[in-house]
């Protein structure tokens, strides 16, 4: 039966990523497939991938994730910020592949109709613990205990100040749009971090999750009649309630993260129809 999938965070710079991603197919060549971000950080590598998956589903959606929007010192493309978004944007559109600049595309298979939204949106450090109240205290904090996020070293927010500056842009952007939609339509919402700070409670260092998403997005998922909100960024798959609503984290993760799971990588989340 036609379906529609999720997987995130394939990280393809790992050679057993890659060949996992060599071998995701479609059960049905109907199947839909929506790629929450963290394919690689390099270009090249993303349009490997996304080549790949678009010529076997009959239509990939992404949502950039923090990886591919770094700028890393042994990627080809040395672009910055926003034009390297714009840049990853023009790849995934010859391809045929659906971004967070594209008319969304609703899915019309079982569970549907149902309008599915790629989001970019990004971080702005307000998952902070409660001994911070700033973004700077919440940033020393990090640091004295040494979970800092790669973002601060390899993610440029230009031309914006910072990301949390860009964040806002984006948020009121995408805002915009989607109050757009006609009233009441159902949604699947597809974003690289949790819309909701819940997913992050259980991270093993508290101090990470200010790099996990915004507060501006938690009511999305109601505002917005998610039928479910798909995201990754955690590398901890689970399937998780909020008020109703279905959250997907549909990583696969580092190697040394999916080794030591009973269940088989790579394998494809059924968003819809609901399993
Ligand atoms: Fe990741
Ligand atoms: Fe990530």
């Amino acid at each position: 039966m036609t379906a529609l999938l999720a997987i995130s965070d394939l990280h393809i710079g790992y050679e057993e990523n890659r060949r996992i991603v060599e071998d995701l197919r479609p059960g049905d060549p109907s199947d839909w497939l929506l790629v929450a971000g963290d394919v690689s950080e390099q270009v090249a590598d993303l349009e490997w991938a996304l080549s790949l998956l678009s010529r076997r589903f009959a239509k990939v959606v992404w949502a950039p994730g923090n990886h591919e929007m770094w700028t890393h010192p042994a990627d080809a493309v040395q672009l910055r910020g926003e034009e390297r978004y714009h840049h990853l944007v023009k790849v995934c559109r010859a391809l045929g592949v659906v971004t967070p600049e594209d008319p969304y595309p609703t899915w019309t298979g079982p569970g549907g109709p149902v309008v599915i939204v790629p989001l970019f949106v990004l971080y702005d450090y307000t998952f902070r613990t409660p001994q911070a109240a700033t973004k700077d205290e919440a940033l020393a904090l990090a640091y004295a205990r040494d979970v800092v996020c790669t973002d601060e070293i390899l993610l440029h927010p230009e031309p914006y100040a910072s990301v949390d500056a860009w964040c806002a842009v984006r948020v009121a952007e995408t805002e915009r749009r989607l109050a757009a939609l006609p009233p009441g339509v159902p949604t699947v919402l597809v974003n690289h971090y949790p819309l909701v700070r819940e997913p992050t409670r259980v991270l093993r260092h508290p101090e990470f999750a200010i790099w996990c998403g915004t507060e501006r997005t938690a009511d999305w998922h109601l505002r917005f009649n998610a039928r479910a909100a798909v995201y990754g960024h955690l590398h901890i798959p689970r399937t998780t309630w909020h008020d109703g609503v279905r959250f997907e984290e549909v990583s696969l993760g580092y190697p040394r993260e999916w080794r030591p799971r009973s269940t088989p990588p790579g394998r494809l989340r059924q968003i819809l129809p609901v399993p």
